[in-house]
């Protein structure tokens, strides 16, 4: 198996293989983190930028750490002590930093599409580690990962993913992802802020539920997303305690799930907003191990990119 594109922009850019692929590679890759000595010479003598021009804590220090664990170089841009703060424009920062050769941009932008751009513009590789409202493949790998480690065959599941789905880039990867793989997908969340389900018309297996109780009902796999108020999600709603009281995820929600429901959440939690704190008080979620696990896939990913392909 192999894998030929330069980057890693969406999760539409793979095939239902490649993301087994991506997957069994990442498999192999987290046992390196279970080591004493955390590191293999895989990527001895790359460099890689990473270009954050949005706060991460998860994404940017388990790229950071996948990079220390494969021995490449790293380059941390602070966008706040960059020419950035003079004014200096996304394309030029890229050009300048390519002509330092690197061998790859890992980039968060505030601006959908920011990652194919710079993709088109340089000779190394790019890969999107979340861009505005549009995608986050690596995101979407991870939960697939931390899903498969229980539930093998993602195609038998019903998946529910709740909340302001319309501002998450977490959720259209996971549902470009998770459908592409066979899953039943249920949408929930207030009107406002859900997708159009016509910008998912060639996915047959993606619903809207009508309420809470029928997005959890019998659910395998339960996605619940924060409020986005960077990106001004509070002018979608009445009130933040009005969004507790209609779409929290409560133990009396999560008693109609399947009784091996796993509840999985992208981080930052907003606790006792969008999930109860008892339920992630008591080790009812896996998202500790979805940032586990996120090491494991952004090894895979440079791996896959930036390894493999020049051996
Ligand atoms: N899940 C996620 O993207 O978290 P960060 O914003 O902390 O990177």
């Amino acid at each position: 198996m192999s894998f030929d594109k330069k980057d890693l922009i969406s999760i539409n850019d793979l095939t239902k293989s490649d993301i087994y692929y991506f997957i069994e590679t990442a498999e192999e890759f987290k046992k390196i983190s279970l080591k004493d000595i955390k590191k293999v010479p895989t990527l001895r003598g790359k460099t890689i930028v990473n270009l954050f021009y949005e706060p991460s804590t998860r994404t940017r220090s388990s790229f950071e750490i996948a990079q220390k664990r494969l021995s490449a170089d790293s380059l941390n841009i602070t966008i706040s002590q960059s020419s950035v703060t003079k004014g200096e424009s996304l394309k030029d920062t890229i050009l300048n930093l390519e002509s330092m050769k690197p061998d790859a941009f890992i980039v968060r932008h505030h601006e959908s599409g920011a990652s194919y751009f710079i993709s088109k513009i340089t000779k190394a590789s790019t890969i999107n580690a979340g861009d505005g409202m549009n995608e986050h493949p690596t995101q979407c790998l991870l939960d697939i990962m931390t899903i498969m480690e229980e539930k093998r065959n993602i195609g038998s599941l019903k998946v529910a993913i709740i909340g302001d789905i319309y501002h998450s880039r977490v959720a259209r990867s996971d549902i470009y992802g998770l459908s592409k793989l066979g899953a039943e997908i249920y949408l929930y969340g207030p009107y406002s802020l859900l997708p159009r389900l016509k910008d998912f018309k060639d996915r047959r297996n993606v619903k809207i539920a009508c309420s809470m109780e029928e997005a959890v009902k019998n659910a395998d796999v339960i996605i619940m997303l924060r409020i986005q108020k960077e990106r001004a999600s509070y002018y979608f709603i009445p009130s933040i305690e009005e969004y507790r009281n209609f779409f929290k995820l409560t133990p009396g929600l999560l008693s109609l799930a399947s009784k091996d429901v796993m509840v999985l959440h992208p981080g930052p939690v907003n606790r006792d907003d969008e999930i109860a704190g008892s339920i992630i008080n008591e080790n009812k979620t896996r998202i500790l191990k979805q940032v586990e696990n996120g090491v494991a896939v952004r090894m895979a990913c440079l791996y896959i990119l930036l390894g493999v392909k020049k051996q």
